[in-house]
């Protein structure tokens, strides 16, 4: 299900990822460029070591020193201009794609028990969010990760109804409740308060999981569709990663997408996408 080499005709490779299928590719100038430019404000903020557990001790000035670096990154042009040559390198047309602001992730050695971060390890589709059923997302590693500190896909779940409640996420309602919300610098109750969508029933018995490994910078891409579930992890270090969400508005507009199983989400997250010629002009 994993491929680690794209189609060279871009709209080849879109239908294959509507289709189910995932790539891991090799990273480019652009995903390193972007890798660095977080890893050197992950330095700023925490040092070179900046996967140590000894940040993260207090959990409440973690996510105050997050949240200063999120703000950061989202102030500077630069990730959005580099979002968009990440695309147009893969053979997206810039002028007909659209992209959301890049946002970093941060999971925890033993995160899991902080009821604070339960969303954070719920099984779902990114399109639960809002999303287009043409969403697609890149995710990106910022460091070397073995299959233990990553995600899983759920494959037969493509094309199957799953229990969820996606029906309580409506975008705007969303949006409008707290614009940081969006960004990723709330507070830190939101995680006890806020309503995510989420899986609410069993999966069948034995339903396969497929997970990999990875090398920092490489660019990995799949339909916002697929269920997959990020793992809890107790390695002695915490992970970080990138990801930003991806739209080619012919195939929105054409309906050209995963199929729409079970997403009941209202709204739609799709006007605030920057578009990636005018972020490549910025
Ligand atoms: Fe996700």
């Amino acid at each position: 299900m994993i491929r680690h080499n794209a189609p060279a005709d871009n709209a080849e490779l879109r239908q294959a990822l509507y289709g189910s299928e995932v790539f891991l590719l090799a990273a480019n100038a652009a995903s390193r460029a972007l890798g660095d430019t977080v890893r050197t404000l992950l330095h700023k903020h925490f040092g070179p070591d900046y996967r140590s557990l000894e940040h993260s001790a207090d959990g409440d000035a973690f996510f105050g020193r997050m949240g200063l670096l999120r703000r950061e990154l989202y102030l500077q042009p630069e990730p959005q201009r580099l979002i968009a040559e990440l695309v147009s390198a893969l053979g997206f047309d810039p002028a007909r794609s659209a992209c959301d602001p890049l946002r970093l992730r941060a999971i925890l050695h033993e995160g899991e028990r902080n009821p604070r971060a339960k969303a954070v390890y719920y099984p779902h589709r990114d399109t639960w969010y809002s999303h287009s059923q043409s969403l697609i997302t890149c995710w990106i590693p910022l460091d070397d990760l073995p299959p233990e500190e990553t995600f899983v896909f759920f494959p037969e779940q493509f094309t199957q109804v799953v229990p969820n409640n996606s029906e309580i996420f409506d975008y705007q309602r969303w949006v409008e409740r707290d614009w940081n919300l969006k960004i990723g610098w709330q507070h830190k109750d939101d995680g006890l308060t806020a309503q995510y969508p989420e899986l609410t029933g069993p999966l069948p018995e034995g339903a396969p999981r497929v997970g990999f490994s990875c090398s920092r910078d490489q660019i990995l891409l799949f339909a916002g569709h697929h269920l997959h579930q990020t793992l809890p992890q107790s390695r002695g270090r915490n992970r970080f990663s990138l990801d930003f969400r991806l739209v080619q508005l012919d195939d929105h507009e054409a309906g050209r997408g995963a199929p729409n199983v079970d997403n009941r989400s209202t709204g739609s997250a799709l006007p605030h996408y920057i578009n990636c010629a005018s972020a490549l002009r910025a």
